[in-house]
């Protein structure tokens, strides 16, 4: 097969949603049609359990499924899919944002009866500022759930999206008779058998035809006659450049559990979803089908085993060949890197491969030369823009609370902060150091894995922080930076790259430094 064919049959993305809403279950379903699995069961969720804040197992056991369900590929209809395992969890929700960077659509689960929960607007808001392709899929539909013209208009309004019902639900709940597949034109009859799926499906092109009243009855196909023609009229037709250009949202309906729907959503999406798509990075944007190899790290995860400190760093390839043994420049380091065994990822397991292609992610040893967001490349310096501190929400002091032990407390913060874990800032006036974080469960994460990987003790103390802004002035040298260094030396900080932050400890107080400081932005995510 040739390079170009090799991109062109690659589909990666990401399933969000908010925790319960069937993402597990839908993955399971689409492995066992790609054959890479062989029961239900086999994918575990990479939930956190309810009241595992404290439960340091749950943590561990947690750390090992995400390890495990990073990334899941299998082929189907000779299409290489790549699924990128995104936490559902709040606490965790920079690490999603984060793979978010590396997939090239996403298709967003929806529980019929909850309708758009919390986190799926605020994944769905980072898609759509993106402009990334979105599928959505509205499940359960075995449940009571909410009307579906209903459910469609939450979905526009809350989630800001404009919605192209590709399927369409008979009945639902306990009335439920399958879908109305408009993508097809066919009908699929809801038995209620998970292993019956496939040949269950009647063609009806013509909605007249009276196969449809045989099929589901007199009064739910005149329904469905009447639903269909009110949708056509509200709704756009589905247009795939819309969708691409994240204009426009693609639904289906149908249910995860009951392995209902599912095949429908797995074919219009290896249909209409984008191979993977050029990339923008500091200097230019970046083909996939350019030759030269250029990756860059969505995540990095330590290893489960104590004793090997080495972590296994995930590069999204975005152009060119990734090889086995090839030396590639880190371009951060400006030093050349080659690696022997670098790992692909398949449903179940983990193999070494020697050559990857743009869309696929590969899995690389490393002893700590990487951290998220750095670029590899065959010789050109460029790097990859788009993986954003996000200004945290909860800070602490963090305290050495074993003096015999600092050097590792050091190494094991540094490292943890490479991976993402949380923001480390040091305050200008005494140096000391304050661990910033999106959820409070990260603090019990660090405090954990300190003293189990590096053997290192910490102790946190309060501090009042709102929020913490990255700070540009317009110019470095005025008189009115230097005024607001001197007056708010208390609250200033610098990150991990050095760059200045502002560490505000009220709303209040951020929006009156704001005005009294105009020349100077104050930005909420370290990109800018
Ligand atoms: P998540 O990864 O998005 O958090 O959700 P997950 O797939 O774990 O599903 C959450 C719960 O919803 C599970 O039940 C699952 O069985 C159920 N579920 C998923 N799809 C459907 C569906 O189409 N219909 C119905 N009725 N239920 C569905 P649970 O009781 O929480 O877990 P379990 O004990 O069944 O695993």
């Amino acid at each position: 097969m040739s390079f170009i064919e090799e991109i062109n049959r690659r589909r990666t993305f990401g399933i969000v949603s908010h925790p319960d809403a069937g993402k597990t279950t839908l993955t399971e379903k689409l492995l066992l049609f790609g054959g890479a699995i062989q029961e239900a069961g086999a994918v575990k969720s990479n939930k956190i359990k309810k009241g595992a804040t404290s439960d340091f197992m749950e943590i561990e056991r947690q750390r090992g499924i995400s390890v495990a369900t990073s990334v899941l590929a299998f082929e189907y209809r000779d299409i290489k899919i790549n699924i990128l395992d995104t936490p559902g969890h709040k606490d965790f929700a920079e690490d999603t944002f984060r793979t978010l960077t590396a997939v090239d659509s996403v298709i967003v689960v929806i529980d019929v009866a909850k309708g758009v929960e919390e986190q799926t607007e605020k994944l769905v808001e980072v898609c759509r500022m993106r402009k990334i392709p979105m599928i959505v899929f509205i499940n359960k539909m075995d449940r009571e759930g909410k009307d579906a013209f209903d459910l469609l208009d939450e979905i526009e309004q809350k989630l800001n999206l404009t919605v192209c019902p590709l399927s369409f639900p008979i009945g639902m709940g306990y009335d439920f008779k399958g879908i109305y597949n408009i993508w097809e034109k066919n009908v699929n009859l809801f038995t209620g058998d998970p292993r019956k799926d496939i040949e269950e499906t009647v063609e009806i092109s013509d909605l007249n035809d009276s196969e449809l009243d045989n099929l589901i009855g007199n009064n739910a196909a005149n329904t469905l006659r009447e639903e269909l023609e009110l949708a056509q009229g509200v709704y756009p037709e589905f247009d795939q450049d819309a969708y691409k250009d994240g204009d426009l949202q693609p639904v289906f309906f149908g249910s995860a559990l009951n392995n209902f729907g599912v095949r429908e959503l797995l074919d219009c999406f290896v249909d209409i979803a984008p191979s993977p798509r050029p990339k923008e990075s500091d200097t230019r944007v970046v083909d996939p089908k350019e030759k030269g190899f250029t990756g860059f790290v969505f995540k990095i995860h330590a290893n489960m085993d104590p004793k090997h400190r080495d972590r296994l760093a995930f590069i999204k390839i975005v152009s060119g060949k990734f090889e086995r043994n090839v030396p590639y420049l880190h371009v951060r380091h400006n030093k050349k890197l080659r690696f022997s065994s670098p790992n692909a990822f398949f449903a179940e397991k983990k193999e070494i491969v020697d050559v990857s292609y743009p869309g696929d992610i590969v899995g690389l040893h490393d002893t700590g030369n990487f951290k998220i967001g750095d670029t590899l490349t065959e010789g050109e310096e460029l790097q990859y823009k788009g993986i954003p501190s996000f200004s945290p929400e909860h800070f602490r002091y963090i305290n050495n609370a074993d003096p015999m032990k600092s050097k590792q407390l050091e190494k094991g913060i540094d490292q943890l902060m490479d991976e993402g874990v949380a923001q480390l800032f040091r305050l200008e006036l005494n140096n000391r150091k304050v661990i910033g974080t999106v959820g409070a469960l990260q603090y019990e994460v660090i405090q954990y894995r300190l003293e189990h990987e590096y053997g290192a003790k910490c102790t946190y103390e309060p501090l009042n922080v709102h929020k913490a802004c990255w700070v540009e002035p317009e110019n470095e040298k005025s008189e009115e930076f230097k005024e607001f260094k001197r007056v708010k030396n208390k609250f200033l900080a610098k990150d991990k790259r050095g760059q200045l932050v502002f560490l505000a400890d009220s709303m209040f107080s951020l929006q009156m430094t704001q005005q009294k400081y105009p020349s100077i932005k104050f930005h909420f995510t370290s990109e800018f």
